[in-house]
């Protein structure tokens, strides 16, 4: 497989680095060499040796070894151009271009069917969490009655601080942006629109239906205010920008608006930069999709995971090796309760009536079992 890059900022040189790293695995899993033959970009840019860098899209999609175009500028404008030309050569197309399949995603496709040439872009929704190939293969038993959740990272930090650190809209924002989180079009993220790109996506592919994304309605945060999320809180609520699409009795609703969760429900504690997505259907009934939507490695993920499927072609062949070395994890933290002291490192004791009730640092278990010679005690394993 020869692979072309094309846009080597953060997501493009992460999907790089993880080529090279990976390299030996994923070769066995296609069973061919796995070459990255260019690296694209305006600016200059140090690659490794064996990789030609250029400046010209052309160089890499007018080369007839190239079998994968990874698209990584992002827009709507020349990468439209690069895709559909890449396509149209025959080529395979990765990208993580929401805004682009958003908007021309019928164009793109029926490019790429008539060319007989893949297009994948799990990266675009959810940064690395796998949810596009969940919703159009992976339920496919089921009717999708609802797909809803916080598909923008920068809002959903900016809302999280504003409520945890008591900040106004306009202080959560400015250090959202020193952290770089925001896009250098920053309505994208604070009107909505991010959000309604990656629910158009998901609901394309749940539905099964072109929607045309200029009727999709985007409210963003920019009304949020700490008032508001107070007055929320003592209503047992918290507000999120939430992206929704659902089947209605007559076509489709679709939108993107903060919205008041219950305190209680999982959508409403996922906080910091994460995203999630919950799927209602009628049989598994529903199903959550949790974890960071965007960032180098993250986004990287989902794209060389793309990159390898267009080649992979029998996910089930279950050719493994035997492995016999198979052994219970030990080495843990543990809740012990015991009738006597330890002389252990522990992260939290006390004791109450005649029992002596440790949450230990982490320790193999048969050193901690050492300790407990003779006693009786209870032990259970820790998470973390
Ligand atoms: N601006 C986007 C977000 C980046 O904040 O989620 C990832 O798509």
């Amino acid at each position: 497989m020869k692979i072309g890059v094309i846009g080597l900022g953060t997501v493009g040189f992460g999907a790089v680095e993880i080529l090279t790293q990976q390299k030996e695995r994923l070769e066995k899993q296609i069973g061919e060499e796995v070459i990255v033959k260019y690296g694209c970009s305006l600016d200059e840019v140090t690659l490794p040796e064996e990789i030609i860098y250029t400046q010209d899209f052309h160089d890499v999609i007018n080369d007839e070894e190239i079998d994968v175009v990874v698209e990584l500028i992002g827009g709507t404008t020349i990468a439209k151009t690069i895709i559909l030309e890449a396509l149209k050569k025959g080529k395979h197309v990765v990208t993580a271009n929401k805004a682009l399949i958003a908007h021309d995603g019928q164009e793109i496709f029926e490019t790429a069917s008539q060319h007989n040439a893949k297009i994948y872009y799990e990266a675009a929704v959810g940064g690395g969490i796998p949810v596009v190939v969940p919703a159009k293969e992976d339920l496919i038993a089921n009717e999708i009655e609802k797909i809803e959740g916080i598909l923008n990272g920068t809002t959903n930090f900016i809302l999280t601080l504003m409520e945890t650190d008591n900040l106004d809209f306009d202080e959560a924002l400015t250090i959202a942006d020193g952290l770089g989180f925001v896009e250098a079009d920053a309505s994208l993220d604070l009107d909505g629109i991010d959000a309604a790109h990656k629910i158009q996506i998901l609901a394309m592919n749940a539905f099964e239906m072109f929607f045309d994304f200029n009727k999709i309605q985007a409210t963003g945060i920019r009304n949020v205010t700490k008032k508001d999320m107070d007055y929320a809180k003592k209503l047992g609520y918290r507000i999120k920008l939430i992206a929704q699409a659902k089947k209605l009795d007559k076509g489709y609703g679709i939108d993107v608006s903060p919205t008041l969760i219950g305190i209680k429900d999982i959508v409403a504690n996922v906080n910091q930069a994460y995203n999630v997505v919950e799927i209602t259907c009628n049989y598994l009934e529903n199903v959550i999709f949790y974890g960071k939507g965007a960032g180098r490695y993250v986004t990287a993920s989902a794209v060389v995971s793309d990159i390898i499927k267009t080649h992979k072609q029998d996910m089930w062949k279950h050719d493994y090796q035997y492995e016999e070395c198979i052994y219970p994890i030990t080495y843990s933290k543990y809740y012990v309760r015991c009738d006597h002291p330890l002389d252990i490192d522990y992260e939290t004791y006390f004791s109450q009536d005649k029992d002596h009730i440790y949450i230990t640092n982490k320790i193999e278990l048969d050193e901690l079992q050492k300790q407990l010679q003779n006693e009786t005690y209870n032990l259970f394993k820790v998470r973390g």
